[in-house]
């Protein structure tokens, strides 16, 4: 039940971007907030600024595609989600099936390998096997990743990484000693660059528990913009800002 009314196309259409400006982020990572406060302002339920919020990633990928950026990452789900209405939750679960069903061909097409990050083996039946469907159809696909995070917290995937490494067989008993390469090989996200950029639409200035090794340099940009009103253009916009940082490292650069 779609009952909002459409911006004109060319209001999303991404501004060029000026590669000479500055190298464009790796990685990208979105926490998409506003969607509830994007549904009480237009009078309708929450569950519609989901739907209106799927709606919105859609031209993000294929735009991180077309500009060669390697990894998206999205908070679709945290860890702490769960303590939401069950109705709601249960909208959530399913518009992420739906996504999955309706997009996973395009996807394809344009070289989207899917993966997920978070526990997915607690996520209800129907979305583990829609997941488990548009990996395997994705798994050829190496242009960029859509990363999906989902039933994920960063202090659970922490945990659950620690606890992989002890249970590890093939780890001797006299090597048992964590460092970070070794940390990072049991992540969800081992195998991808660390983010460059982290976007947090709807101005607010926390992490939310999101892959909080990962984005120990990232940079951050933050915009009031509410996540279904987040477009292309503005996208781009992040990216310029991105370009203009100078990044240390905790050197001097
Ligand atoms: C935060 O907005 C958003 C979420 C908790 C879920 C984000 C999920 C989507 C955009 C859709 C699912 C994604 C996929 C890939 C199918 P909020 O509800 O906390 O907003 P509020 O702070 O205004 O209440």
């Amino acid at each position: 039940m779609d009952t909002y009314s459409e911006e004109p196309a060319t209001q999303h259409r991404a501004t060029p971007i000026d590669t000479s400006a500055g190298a464009l982020p790796r990685h990208v990572a979105i926490i998409m907030d506003g969607n509830g406060r994007w549904a009480i302002q237009h009078g309708m339920p929450r569950v519609l600024g989901h739907r209106q919020g799927v709606k919105a990633l859609k031209p993000l990928v294929k735009e991180c595609a077309r500009l060669g950026i390697e990894v998206l990452t999205v908070y679709a789900f945290s860890t702490e989600n769960w303590s939401r209405p069950a109705a709601e939750v249960n909208t959530l679960m399913s518009l992420l099936e739906e996504f999955l069903h309706q997009e996973t061909p395009e996807l394809k097409t344009e070289g989207v390998r899917i993966r997920t990050i978070g526990n997915i083996s607690d996520l209800p039946e129907p979305a583990q096997n829609a997941l488990a469907w548009a990996r395997q159809e994705t798994v050829n696909e190496t242009r960029m990743v859509l990363n999906l995070a989902l039933n994920y917290g960063g202090r659970d995937e922490l945990v659950r990484a620690v606890n992989r490494w002890i249970n590890d067989p093939s780890v001797p008993q006299t090597e048992r000693k964590l460092d970070p390469g070794t940390l990072e090989r049991y992540l969800d996200t081992a195998g991808l660059p660390d983010p460059d950029l982290l976007i947090r639409s709807s101005g607010e200035l926390r992490l939310s528990n999101f892959l909080l090794w990962q984005l120990a340099y990232a940079e951050i940009y933050i915009t009031d913009t509410l996540w279904p009103d987040f477009t292309a253009k503005e996208f781009s916009q992040a990216l310029y800002t991105y370009q203009q940082r100078a990044r240390r490292f905790g050197g001097l650069g």
